[in-house]
């Protein structure tokens, strides 16, 4: 069953109160553009607000803790942020694997806690430049994305997969379609392989790294392209939408 592209905007450290204006708009434009699945990661001050000021939109975080509760100064729980209106949680970006040394263990723990709390995960993994240039992207991201993804029962129906390249993060630098394509492709066979074929099929895997209006008809027109995971260009709705309208008016492919 062909499924609805899925655009998620992923705010990291960004965000006050007076960015529910923002959030307000994508989701008024996303009630007008049902051919695409629409969603926002804020920072987890905003998950709250903005869960009650849209209406069409899904809400989501961009972290969780892999404990239920207890003496963990500073953290969240999956079953506070599901509490606040979270309905999934982004784990594994590299900017978490990097600035706060996640390890692919911790955040298969932090996938089990979100699965369990009855949110979605969308797992993300990607090879930094060097990885690439030794050729060497594939084997790392699969290998990543194994020792990551979480080991329930059933895991599949709530899991999506956004493979992010480090060095397109940010950076206004792309992967190719045929690197998209071949990286997606390789994603596609694993979840297969640990799912099984039907199951497999229907995981969703988005492409992230420098995602823009202008190439977003381009990059996601690769093969086993489900979506994106949006940073910088999500944090106005004119941009994040112009993403969403580009894949939206698409021609089938
Ligand atoms: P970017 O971030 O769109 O700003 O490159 C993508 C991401 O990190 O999810």
């Amino acid at each position: 069953m062909a499924q609805r592209p899925y655009i998620v905007g992923n705010w990291k450290m960004n965000g006050t109160r007076a960015m529910l204006s923002e959030a307000r708009a994508i989701d008024r434009a996303a009630q007008r553009n049902m051919k695409v699945e629409v969603a926002l990661a804020p920072p987890f001050t905003l998950i709250h607000a903005v869960h009650r000021e849209v209406e069409q939109i899904g809400v989501g975080a961009q972290d969780c803790h892999p404990g239920e509760d207890g003496a963990h100064t500073g953290d969240v729980s999956a079953t506070m942020l599901a509490d606040a209106g979270a309905k999934f949680v982004i784990l594994g970006h590299s900017e978490r694997r990097t600035g706060h040394n996640e390890s692919n263990e911790l955040v298969r723990a932090k996938a089990e806690a979100a699965l369990a709390a009855g949110m979605r995960v969308i797992m993300c993994c990607g090879e930094d430049a060097a990885t690439r240039e030794k050729g060497g992207a594939e084997a790392f991201v699969l290998a990543q994305l194994r020792a990551s993804l979480p080991q329930i029962e059933n895991a599949a129906e709530r899991l999506t997969v956004a493979y992010e390249p480090i060095w397109a993060i940010g950076t206004g630098n792309n992967a190719t379609p045929e690197d998209i394509g071949a990286m997606h492709t390789a994603i596609r066979g694993l979840m297969v392989e640990l799912f099984g074929l039907e199951e497999g099929a229907e995981v969703r895997i988005l492409y992230g790294g420098s995602v823009k209006p202008e190439n977003a008809r381009e990059l996601l027109s690769a093969a086993e392209v489900g979506g994106a995971l949006v940073g910088g260009a999500s944090l106005a709705a004119d941009s994040f939408m112009g993403i969403a309208l580009a894949v939206a008016d698409a021609p089938e492919g």
